[in-house]
């Protein structure tokens, strides 16, 4: 058969915060290759696949040694001889032979390439660009993009407490239209921290450091920057807020905001957010309580979740049980979708899957450790999954992404539809109407 493995391989590599991770390439019978890059996040839940490092002094403890070793070792013996076509057979070969829920002996980090690099072996065997062989011959739209503008929690320092001020243009025809809004954007804020005296580089995803007097004060310039640009807030660009309110939580339950030296219970962290809701053009928001805390998801829910786009990332962790029992308990109306946090394709379509069978909206995301590789632009298009995470507007980790969904509009040629509004769960569509 052509897509029969013939040999598998690791190596380790370097990601976008000069850190090791593993890549991995599946060689088959016909000759085709695929290679895939596991990306690493800073802000990670509880609730993961492990991403296995050595530990010890070389590397901060994040050498991947370990991880390339698997999938050189017991990975390539367990593969060899497979149908790369069968994902699920693969994914699943790994996940048995690890033995652990978690991933945790093979590591995350293994499977995620290694299960990554088989799908893109068989879509190169078939002669097929990623994301048209995912699409398989049904209608896909090219998804809406929310691209991070300002940068901070665990990315920054913790100069501000909210992780990702980013801006999302649902209105937009095409997503060249929506890269258009944002690089004016983008180059407005950068032109305003300067003017302000507040230009201080840039954080881990590569948007602007937050030099700022408090998390409104981030808002309010996001604000301001969107009207420097010439585009009109609340009416062609929208704000998206990931506030990774894990990061907030010491664990006892109560949220601490330092920036804005303020602690608050679980109600008054979801009035806090509320109150922006109802003051600022804010479309989404992300992680607004913390990983365990699904009755306060539940709150939030019910405080504002019919008019903004609710997503989980932490507290979901891109597993179908956990999108499920969310939902069962009104908590959330979309999921973040990280392939690593998964551990393999499968795992993360199957979250995927949960989230539309729902009714919910999907945003296939990037890590803050990233690399060159452009797999999720492919995964986020040939599913169909609505929406896309990268980070920002700068870097090439991230413009890699851009780019890329950029010659997919173009190879869809005129069938090209831009998922805007459709994108989001029903009654946050309906708002935009
Ligand atoms: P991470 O952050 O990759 O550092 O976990 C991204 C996110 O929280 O969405
Ligand atoms: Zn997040």
């Amino acid at each position: 058969m052509k897509t029969t493995i013939t040999a598998v391989r690791g190596r380790q590599i370097w990601d976008s915060r000069g850190r090791p991770t593993v890549e991995a390439e599946v060689m088959l019978a016909s000759g085709a290759v695929g290679r895939a890059m596991a990306p690493a996040g800073a802000s990670r839940g509880a609730h993961e696949a492990i991403d296995l490092r050595d530990g010890g002094d070389r590397f901060g403890g994040m050498g991947v040694e370990r991880a390339v070793a698997a999938v050189n070792g017991e990975i390539a013996a367990l593969l060899a001889g497979r149908d790369a076509a069968d994902q699920a057979g693969l994914d699943e070969a790994m996940t048995q032979a690890d033995g652990t829920a978690n991933l945790a002996r093979l590591g995350g980090n293994a499977t995620v390439a290694v299960s990554l690099a088989g799908l893109h072996a068989t879509a190169a065997a078939e002669g097929l660009p990623l994301w048209a062989h995912l699409a398989a011959g049904r209608k896909v739209r090219t998804p809406l993009p929310e691209i991070q503008i300002f940068g901070g929690g665990a990315h920054a320092g913790r100069r501000t407490d909210v992780q990702d001020f980013m801006i999302m243009t649902p209105r937009a025809a095409t997503i060249r239209e929506a890269f258009e809004i944002t690089a004016d954007v983008f180059r407005a804020a950068g032109r305003l921290m300067e003017q302000t005296g507040r230009l201080a580089g840039a954080a881990d995803e590569g948007g602007w450091w937050p030099m700022f007097s408090s998390n409104e004060d981030a808002l309010s310039a996001l604000v301001q920057a969107i009207e420097m640009s010439g585009h009109r807030p609340g009416e062609d660009v929208f704000i998206s807020l990931d506030v990774a309110a894990n990061e907030l939580d010491s664990g006892d339950g109560r949220y601490r905001l330092g920036l804005d030296g303020s602690e608050f219970g679980r109600e008054a962290m979801v009035e806090r957010v509320a109150d922006w809701v109802r003051r600022y053009p804010i479309l989404s928001i992300e992680d607004p309580v913390s990983q365990d805390d699904l009755e306060g998801f539940a709150m939030a829910t019910q405080a504002y979740g019919d008019k903004v786009q609710l997503i989980g990332d932490d507290i979901l962790v891109t597993n179908a049980e956990r999108v499920r029992k969310a939902a069962a308990a009104n908590a959330g109306n979309a999921v973040l979708v990280k392939v690593n946090q998964a551990g393999t394709v499968t795992r993360a379509k199957a979250a995927l899957d949960a989230s539309k069978a729902l009714g919910w909206a999907a945003i296939v995301s990037a890590r803050s450790g990233e690399t060159e590789d452009v797999s999720i632009a492919h995964l986020a298009t040939g599913w169909d999954a609505g929406q896309i995470k990268v980070g920002s507007f700068s870097r090439s980790e991230r413009m890699a992404k851009w780019n890329e969904l950029l010659r997919i509009e173009e190879a869809m040629g005129a069938d090209a539809v831009f998922a805007g509004p459709s994108a989001f769960a029903a009654s946050v569509a309906a708002g935009l109407k």
